[in-house]
């Protein structure tokens, strides 16, 4: 099979560049801007820690992306399988398509909690527009997020409706499936992140939550810190396990790959300071709730806003549902590596693959649901089981995944390849993105990984 047809005549590919970045910014923006974004950043101390996280998102994300882009649309096959044809086409053997493995393991493992959180979002639709939330204070806002966490058949339902979603739009294919629904909805949350924002400044304590996101104290930072850092950098723009790889096998051939990631990453920051931004005013106007509060900031802050804002019973539910249709629009491409890969080699169908992946995830998933009540004082390696599966992931899998591929593109591949496939960028901007992958960013990447493990352990 040519380049232009592997792949593609099994999966579909986008109509144009701009459904490509539709897509990607569909995986991109996600629980990991609006709700994780800010409470890793809460927990880190602000300020050090989020410029931290700019800078991996300049030198390390970005030129990853890139690196993820182009082997993707060479590739043009599921990670696994796109990750078997290159190091052969490389004249290498070995255990370098074991990348695509660790990625699409990944994918499913982020998957299972990224179900659980999602469902909380589902939860709130409701809730907001019932009115729970009406002129409600921060303790009271607590106390009902404190009452959903402690129930777990309430969670594993909403739990259970994500994930159908989620297979349902992945059932229905790449084209038809993936993209519609995103270029609706996506400016729609940026527009509600808007007028939050707009709340925040007017009633929060703006000027404190801006400090604490953006005033530099690198007494607060630790390597462990920078680790997370580091981690959710991959995981905010999705890399590091095939998703990215994934859609830019269904890319056209002639798209520019550096401008569409540039785009791509820009809309990502943007969202993820928006949300910090609307955030944290209202956390430090309400005494009762911590920066640190950890994964519940998000859902006890905002609802005191929404609930003490005129129209907030419209706007609150309004703003859950396009959280969850953020968290949708990544979820599918959190699955639809591994539904690929089973479609390709082991010849399933699409039906077939989804429902025993997406059964998998959310089984694993229970387990992430006890955490935050029956198993609660349950310990892996120090972590509860949510945390330990996001640690692994977004600390470990994530990173170790996204350091092999800029060795393999910045070592591994032929030049001349990697070249022709970015033949749309100038000889400079090239040559930049080059040097980045072959030293920075690995090298950036194994000191990190090494320090942050280490002191998070220590
Ligand atoms: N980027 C998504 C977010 O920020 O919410 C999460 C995610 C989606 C991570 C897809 C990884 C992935 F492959
Ligand atoms: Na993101």
């Amino acid at each position: 099979l040519s380049a232009a047809t592997r792949g593609r005549g099994l999966h579909g590919s986008w109509a144009s560049r701009w459904t490509f970045i539709m897509a990607a910014t569909g995986s991109a923006v996600g629980l990991g801007n609006i709700w994780k974004f800010p409470y890793i950043a809460g927990e880190n101390g602000g300020g050090a820690f989020v410029l931290v996280y700019l800078l991996c998102i300049l030198l390390v994300g970005m030129p990853i992306m890139v690196a993820e882009v182009m082997l993707g649309r060479r590739g043009r096959q599921s990670p696994i399988n796109a990750m078997r044809f290159l190091t052969e086409e490389a004249g290498l053997h070995g255990a370098w398509h074991a990348i695509g493995w660790l990625g699409v393991t990944a994918g499913l493992m982020i998957l299972s909690y990224y179900a659980v959180i999602a469902g909380w979002a589902l939860y709130y639709i409701g809730e907001m527009a019932s009115g729970t939330f009406l002129g409600a204070s921060a303790e009271q806002a607590g106390e009902i997020f404190g009452e959903l966490l402690a129930d777990p058949q309430e969670l594993i339902f909403w739990q259970s409706i994500f994930m159908v979603l989620t297979i349902a739009v992945v059932i229905g294919g790449v084209t038809r499936g993936l993209g519609v629904a995103v270029r609706i909805l996506m400016p729609m949350l940026f527009v509600l992140l808007l007028v939050l924002l707009g709340f925040s400044i007017q009633r929060g304590d703006f000027a404190q939550g801006f400090s604490f996101l953006f005033s530099f104290n690198a007494e607060a930072l630790t390597w462990a810190g920078v680790l997370e850092a580091l981690g959710h950098a991959f995981f905010t723009l999705s890399l590091g396990m095939g998703a990215i790889m994934a859609y830019g096998a269904y890319m056209p051939e002639h798209a520019r790959i550096g401008r569409t990631v540039l785009a791509v990453g820009v809309l990502d920051t943007l969202v993820a300071l928006m949300a910090g931004l609307a955030i944290f005013p209202i956390v430090f106007a309400n005494p009762a709730i911590e920066p640190g509060a950890g994964p519940g900031l998000m859902f006890v802050s905002l609802p005191v806003a929404f609930g003490n804002m005129t129209g907030g019973l419209l706007f609150g539910s309004l703003f859950f549902v396009l959280v969850t249709v953020a968290a949708w629009s990544s979820a599918i491409s959190l699955i639809e590596p591994a539904v690929a890969y089973l479609i390709e080699t082991k010849r399933f169908n699409r039906l077939t693959a989804n429902l025993l992946l997406g059964g998998i995830a959310w089984v694993v998933g229970l387990g992430s649901v006890l955490s935050f009540n029956v198993w609660e004082e349950k310990r892996l390696a120090g972590f509860n089981f949510f945390e330990f599966m996001d640690f692994l992931t977004s600390s470990v899998m994530l990173p170790l995944t996204g350091l092999f591929i800029a060795l393999f593109v910045g070592w591994l591949m032929r030049p001349d390849t990697v070249r022709r496939e970015l033949e749309d960028e100038t000889h400079a901007v090239f040559s930049a993105w080059r040097w980045v992958v072959r030293y920075l960013s690995p090298f950036a990447v194994l000191v990190v990984f090494v320090l942050g493990v280490y002191k998070t352990f220590a």
